[in-house]
């Protein structure tokens, strides 16, 4: 007898705050997600700084579950820009990126900033789709800007999303 392929229940995720204890874990995240991975010891330097702020997300209501993603950001004077966000690729398609950025937005309202930065490689799909359904938009482009480990090279776009 076979049994049924009952749809998975759709699992509940928590937001929280990063502390530079988070660093190793963010580390693992990023090394998986980069060709050029940020170290544990550089994470936990950014989380030290007082402009630099970021979230977690993880699996709710489960003991010390996994890390699924994460995003980091900075706002000085009134601009902030994400120094980088990832979501490991087993949680990829859930919407925890939405989630992460949203986090961010929030805090960024809250403390009345202007707008919000970042840089994209012009070759980068998924992280393009988000962020433009997330609103931002192109201003400017850096060709040449990112370089793989096998030396090619692609353009960085400049996006941009406004606050107020
Ligand atoms: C970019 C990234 C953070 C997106 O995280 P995610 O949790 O998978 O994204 P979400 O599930 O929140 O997606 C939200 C929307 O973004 C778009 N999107 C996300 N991934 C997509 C993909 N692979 N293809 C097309 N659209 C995609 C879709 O519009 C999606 O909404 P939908 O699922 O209702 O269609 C993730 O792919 C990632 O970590 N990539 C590796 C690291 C990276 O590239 N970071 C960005 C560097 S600038």
């Amino acid at each position: 007898m076979r049994f049924p392929l009952w749809p998975r229940r759709p699992r509940d995720y928590a937001v929280e705050t990063l502390e530079p204890r988070h660093a190793g874990a963010i580390a693992a995240i990023h090394q998986e997600s980069f060709a050029r991975p940020w170290s544990d010891v550089e994470f936990a330097a950014l989380l030290g700084q007082e402009p630099v702020f970021g979230y977690l997300v993880r699996e709710a209501g489960r003991h010390a579950s996994p890390l699924a993603g994460f995003v980091l950001a900075r706002l000085a004077a009134g601009e902030a820009e994400i120094l980088t966000i990832a979501v490991a690729r087993v949680y990829q398609r859930q919407g925890l990126g939405w989630k992460l950025i949203d986090a961010v937005l929030r805090r960024l309202h809250a403390e009345r900033a202007e707008a919000l930065f970042l840089e994209v490689d012009e070759t980068n799909a998924p992280a393009l789709a988000l962020y433009r359904r997330l609103g931002f938009r192109e201003v400017g482009r850096r060709p040449g800007y990112y370089r793989s480990k096998d030396g090619d090279s692609t353009g960085a776009l400049v996006m941009r999303r406004d606050l107020r």
